[in-house]
């Protein structure tokens, strides 16, 4: 998969800009405030159909200015195809091949796109709440259902604290509160099963190329219910339910809910140590690198098609032999880089490589290295 062109009319500090892009590597490089991260986050809104830096559209919308457009030209294996997304004052169209879609479903999954910033470094060093929010957006990513599933979980984890705070919990309406966790649940519990165990093996084997065969990663599935791979839906629907009653004095003392997904969380061990316990910084931030990257495998694997990858601003925080091994680990992928560093231009194979200068909205010089 791979973004041929790029058009854009006044979106953040451009005002009409059309790019063609190499298909192996393109790297924006500028300094600070000048536009880099204002295209890869059009290249996002062409696979998303939003920003990842706000969900307020008019933001994005060049001061002064009342319509936007982003369009892009993308070719797959088999099939071309154009994206476009229209903003303009209190309206918001998006086509795919010049024709209008309703859903937002109907846009994911033409372009997949892949981006790592500098907070995904901190992966493994952060606490379990954004693990698991990983989890859900690369799930989510190649099945949207699961996004639902999730929905109806939350909300009845919501509504079940809240009938537990009330003065007299009504035991019928928190069996059948009960009995909505436990299905949802049991949907989820194994979709983030199977997914673990699919990025765990990709990202092992990702981990062993940065560390030179040095270290082993080994990634597990954490959660209450000892879910095992033996697991149907309806063995983690009873389980969940027999936590649930065995524990239904203790969540009405306590006044919360203590079993279920929303504890959920990853053990990451290097080379039979937890690496949040005992890896340094340095291997913590390897172990991030290969848990987040093992989605490109991932979506290969299950879409058929590489996804196009983006690298915001994380160049400079790793060191030379980092770098190049991830460049040279990355390559059947289309990348946009952004760089406030000149430097880095040399990391990459001229041959493959366009090198996009940006200044005030404004690409100024394009060094082009072949196609
Ligand atoms: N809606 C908007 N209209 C016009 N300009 C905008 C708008 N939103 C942001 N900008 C401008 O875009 C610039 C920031 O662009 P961007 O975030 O792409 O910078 P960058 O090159 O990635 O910088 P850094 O290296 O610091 O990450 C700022 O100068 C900001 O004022
Ligand atoms: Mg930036």
């Amino acid at each position: 998969m791979r973004l041929n062109s790029l058009q854009l009319v006044n979106f953040r500090n451009y005002d009409n800009l059309y790019l063609e892009f190499n298909k192996k590597v393109n790297l924006l490089v500028g300094k600070n405030g000048q536009g880099k991260t204002n295209i890869v986050e059009s290249i996002y809104m062409l696979s998303f159909g939003k920003s990842f830096r706000t969900s307020k559209d008019k933001e994005i919308v060049k001061f002064e200015t009342e319509n936007l457009y982003v369009g892009g030209n993308f070719s797959k294996e088999h099939t071309n195809g154009l994206i476009e997304v229209a903003i303009g004052k209190n309206k918001k169209g998006i086509k795919v091949n010049k024709i209008h879609i309703q859903k937002i479903y109907e846009l994911l999954g033409n372009i997949n796109v892949v981006i790592f910033s500098p907070e995904d470094l901190r992966l493994v060093k952060e606490g379990p709440k954004e693990r698991r929010s990983f989890i859900d957006k690369e799930i989510s990513q190649i099945m949207p259902k699961y996004y639902n599933y999730l929905t109806n979980y939350n909300k009845i984890l919501f509504q079940r604290n809240q009938l537990l705070k009330s003065k007299n919990v009504d035991s019928a309406l928190l069996d059948v509160y009960d009995e909505s966790l436990a299905k949802y649940g049991s949907y989820i519990y194994i979709l983030r099963r199977d997914f673990i165990k699919k990025i765990a093996n990709i990202s092992k084997n990702l981990h062993e190329k940065l560390t030179g065969g040095i270290e082993e990663l080994s990634i597990t599935y954490k959660n209450q219910l000892n879910i095992c791979d033996e697991d149907t839906t309806s063995t983690v629907y009873n389980k969940f339910i027999e936590k649930l009653m065995s524990n239904r004095e203790h969540d009405i003392e306590t006044r919360t809910t203590r079993y279920g997904l929303h504890k959920d969380d990853l053990n990451i061990y290097i080379n039979g140590l937890d690496v949040r316990l005992y890896g340094s910084q340095g291997q913590q931030r390897t172990a991030s690198i290969s848990l987040k990257l093992s989605e490109i495998e991932l979506i290969n694997n299950e879409v058929g098609e590489y996804p196009i990858l983006i690298l915001d601003d994380v160049f400079s925080e790793l060191d030379e032999t980092r770098q190049k091994l991830l460049v040279d680990n990355l390559n059947v992928v289309q990348m946009f880089i952004t760089t406030a560093e000149i430097a880095h231009k040399n990391i990459f194979d001229k041959s493959n490589t366009t090198i996009f200068n940006i200044e005030s909205g404004h690409v100024i010089n394009i060094e082009n290295g072949g196609n």
